[in-house]
């Protein structure tokens, strides 16, 4: 006969198991995305918050491309190894502003990505050209291990 100890062990181990062996997406780093933009994401905080700086490789304007600072917010469930987050891109160089929601995957091969809809609320002078001022996309961001900048 087990012991009642040890049958509460095995159980508690197979309830734990699959959280562990779960590998944990980190938003913390450089980040490449499908258009060829490249973001740093500094540490996350205890309350989820981080910063960071963006570089796109596009423009709706006709303006030099310049670093741009960003801020967000992981989801605060700690224990989640494929967070969900949010963070805002104030572009220095328009007048514009985007924001990108998405989710921080662990994909098949063990590769981080992330999976991300944005929303570009571009400036107009007139609030007859409101319709044509919010454009919405998807980007999928893979580490960038080499250097840039
Ligand atoms: C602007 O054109 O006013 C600012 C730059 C916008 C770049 C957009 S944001 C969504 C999409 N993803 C990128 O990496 N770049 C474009």
């Amino acid at each position: 006969m087990v012991p009642t100890t040890s049958l509460l062990l095995l159980l508690s181990l197979a309830l734990l198991a699959p959280s562990l062996s779960a590998e944990k997406c980190v938003l913390t780093g450089r980040w490449t995305n499908d258009l060829g933009s490249n973001m740093t994401i500094g540490a996350v905080n205890s309350k989820g918050e981080f910063t960071g700086t963006y570089l796109t490789a596009v423009t709706a304007t006709t303006n030099e491309i310049k670093l741009s600072p960003l801020k967000g917010n992981q989801h605060s469930t700690n224990h989640k190894s494929q967070p969900t987050f949010g963070f805002t891109v104030n572009w220095s160089f328009s007048d514009s502003t985007t924001v990108f929601t998405g989710q921080c995957f662990v994909d098949k091969d063990g590769k981080e990505v992330l999976k991300t809809m944005w929303l570009l609320r571009s400036h107009v002078d007139s609030i007859d050209d409101d319709w044509k001022a919010t454009r919405v996309g998807i980007n999928i961001f893979t580490r960038l291990h080499k250097r840039w900048q």
